[in-house]
């Protein structure tokens, strides 16, 4: 399991790294603010479907490491988040608080931006296993607002890039496929395909 964790912190924070030297090389076009905003906004959203890939990927393979990746996955997903914002607050607005009223009119998909990034935040601090246990049955329910998180994520994407939506319809058919293996039907279907492969190997043996 050490070596997954290794695996997966290295993997995260290569696109930080890559992003931060692309900037400081002066190899970021010329505006390095905005292109370090739309890629940590980018990176979010796909660490955010990927740890939603993980609990169907868990039903199929039964491998319960994919549990410990899924949270790994789920701080990385609220820490690039986290740095979107910060590109906000520093490049755009210049940390100039009195215009962030007017920017919010004008541009109300970052309220929706900001509410998605409020539950990634309640997810994050509620996914350690004390959290677990003192919320109980609770905690399942809690951590399903991640479902509302995509689609306002989807929102907030999909607000900014109207014009041209091509990408946008990527990231929105891989989220409504990875909601889709959730409906219970499906979700247990996908449950039973290992042990029939177990029993038919059973019988060969
Ligand atoms: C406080 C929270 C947030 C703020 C202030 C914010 C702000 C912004 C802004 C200003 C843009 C548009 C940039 C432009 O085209 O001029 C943007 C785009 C985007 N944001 Fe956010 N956002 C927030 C939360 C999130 C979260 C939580 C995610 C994903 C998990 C996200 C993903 C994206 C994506 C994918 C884009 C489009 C990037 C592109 O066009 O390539 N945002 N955001």
């Amino acid at each position: 399991m050490r070596f997954w964790r290794c695996g997966i912190f290295v993997a995260a924070l290569l696109p930080f790294l890559w992003w931060a030297w692309q900037v400081a090389a002066g190899q970021a076009g010329p505006e390095p603010g905005q292109y370090l905003l739309l890629n940590f906004g980018q990176c979010a959203l796909i660490l955010l479907l990927l740890t939603l890939s993980l609990t169907p990927l868990m039903k199929l393979t039964r491998w319960k490491g994919f549990a410990v990746i899924r949270r790994q996955l789920g701080l990385w997903t609220f820490s690039y988040g986290v740095l979107h914002l910060t590109s906000y607050l520093l490049f755009i607005l210049g940390l100039d608080f009195s215009a962030l009223g007017e920017d919010l009119q004008r541009r109300p998909y970052i309220i929706v931006g900001f509410a998605a990034l409020l539950m990634l935040l309640a997810l994050a601090v509620t996914s350690n296993r004390y959290s677990m246990k003192r919320l109980g049955k609770r905690w399942k329910f809690l951590h399903r607002i991640v479902y509302i998180a995509l689609a306002l994520v989807l929102l907030h994407f999909f607000w900014v890039v109207r014009a041209d939506m091509t990408q946008w319809s990527g990231y929105a058919f891989v989220g409504v496929i990875l909601m889709l293996l959730r409906i219970p039907v499906i979700s247990r279907a996908l449950g039973r395909v290992r042990p029939r492969r177990g029993r038919i190997s059973d019988t060969q043996h």
